[in-house]
C-alpha cells in the first residue's frame, strides 16, 4: 500500500470557472517527493475516502499543485476541496504515482477536455526541455471554464484553443495529420473526447501511437468471465478465496488486507499491488501493455487471476 503522508495547503487559487488549483508543501521540512509530468497523487478528502488529481506544476518546484474541477454531480470529494479547503490546512497525500508517463517520441501532439489539461501542462515543459516538436489542441466548453490559459499564452501558436458548447462534437478531423511516424498523441479528457480521438486514429490506421487518461472506464470494459481464484497474501500468510463475480480488492479487504482504492473501476491505480507470482487477468486501464506484460502489479478492484492462484505481496 502506498503511504500517505502530510501536506499542509500554501495556496488555493481559482483558475477558471469551477476549477481551483491547490498548492501542497509538506509538512515537517520534508522535501517534495520526486515526480514526472503525468503522475497523479491520492488526495484523502473530507470523509476520509481518496481522490485522483493529476500533478500539474513543476516538478522542480518546492510545492506540489493539483487543480480540481467542482463536480455537480460528483460523490462531495471535489466540493469539499472548493469549499472547505483551506491554507494552513493539514492533508494526507499518497503516491505520487506515474501511469501514463511522457515516452520519447520525434513529435508529439497533446490533446486536453477540459479538467483533462492538468496532467499535460507539465508534460509541454518536458517536450520543449528535450527539444521536441508538439502541438496542444485545448477543448473545452468556455473559455471562462477552461483552466491555465495564461499559463499556456507563452506558447503561441503551438497552443489551439477549441471552446465548444456541450453537446456539440469536438472538431477532430485531421487533428493528428502530419504527426510523423514514431509521434506520439497524450490525450486526457472525457470518454467523448478520448472515444472520438481513438476513433480518428483508428481509421487512421494509428490507434497505437495514442496514449491517454481516463476519467471513467470506458464503455463495454471489463465484460469477461468473472470465475473464482484462490490469492495468497505472502508477508501476512493469509489465503483467501475469491468467489465468481466478487472483486478481489473486496474479498482482500473484507480479509484485512490494507490496499488504497478510490475508483473501484480499474482507472485510477490506488490499489495497485505487487504480484509475486500468477499469472493476471488486467481489466484495468491504467497499466501499458508493457507493464501488463511484466505481471508484477495489478489493480484488484478489477483484474483477477489468469488461473487458478495469485500470490501477492501483501
Ligand atoms: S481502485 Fe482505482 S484502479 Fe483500483
Amino acid at each position: 500500500m502506498a503511504a500517505q503522508l502530510p501536506f499542509v495547503v500554501r495556496a488555493l487559487r481559482l483558475e477558471a470557472d469551477d476549477v481551483m488549483s491547490v498548492e501542497l508543501a509538506p509538512e515537517d521540512g520534508r522535501a517534495v517527493p520526486a515526480w514526472t509530468p503525468g503522475a497523479h497523487v491520492d488526495l484523502v478528502v473530507g470523509d476520509g475516502t481518496t481522490r485522483q488529481y493529476s500533478l500539474c506544476g513543476d516538478p522542480g518546484a518546492t510545492v506540489l499543485r493539483i487543480a480540481v474541477l467542482r463536480e455537480q454531480a460528483g460523490r462531495g470529494g471535489s466540493a469539499w476541496v472548493h469549499d472547505r479547503l483551506r491554507p494552513g490546512d493539514r492533508v494526507r497525500l499518497g503516491g505520487p504515482r506515474n501511469h501514463f508517463a511522457l515516452e520519447p517520441a520525434p513529435e508529439y501532439l497533446f490533446v486536453a477536455g477540459g479538467i483533462g489539461i492538468t496532467p499535460l501542462l507539465p508534460m509541454l515543459a518536458q517536450a520543449r526541455a528535450r527539444g521536441v516538436a508538439w502541438r496542444l489542441h485545448y477543448f473545452g466548453r468556455a473559455r471562462q471554464r477552461m483552466a491555465f490559459l495564461g499559463e499556456l499564452a507563452p506558447y503561441g501558436g503551438r497552443v489551439r484553443v477549441h471552446p465548444s458548447p456541450e453537446g456539440s462534437a469536438p472538431p477532430l478531423d485531421g487533428l493528428v495529420d502530419g504527426l510523423p511516424p514514431g509521434g506520439l498523441v497524450y490525450a486526457c479528457g472525457p470518454q467523448r473526447l478520448l472515444d472520438g480521438l481513438r476513433a480518428a486514429m483508428a481509421a487512421a490506421g494509428r490507434e497505437d501511437r495514442l496514449r491517454t487518461e481516463h476519467f471513467a472506464a470506458p464503455a463495454g470494459a471489463d465484460q469477461g468471465e468473472r470465475g473464482a481464484f484462490t490469492v495468497r497474501l505472502e508477508r501476512s500468510g493469509i489465503e483467501v478465496r475469491v468467489p465468481a463475480g466478487r472483486s478481489a480488492l473486496d474479498v482482500l479487504t473484507e480479509a484485512g488486507a490494507e490496499i488504497l482504492s478510490d475508483c473501484h473501476e480499474g482507472i485510477c491505480g490506488s490499489c495497485e499491488t505487487r504480484v509475486l507470482s500468477g499469472a493476471v487477468d488486467h481489466r484495468d486501464h491504467v497499466l501499458t501493455p508493457q507493464e501488463r506484460a511484466a505481471g508484477d502489479c495489478m489493480m484488484p478492484c478489477v483484474s483477477r487471476a489468469a488461473g487458478d492462484r495469485l500470490v501477492l505481496d501483501l
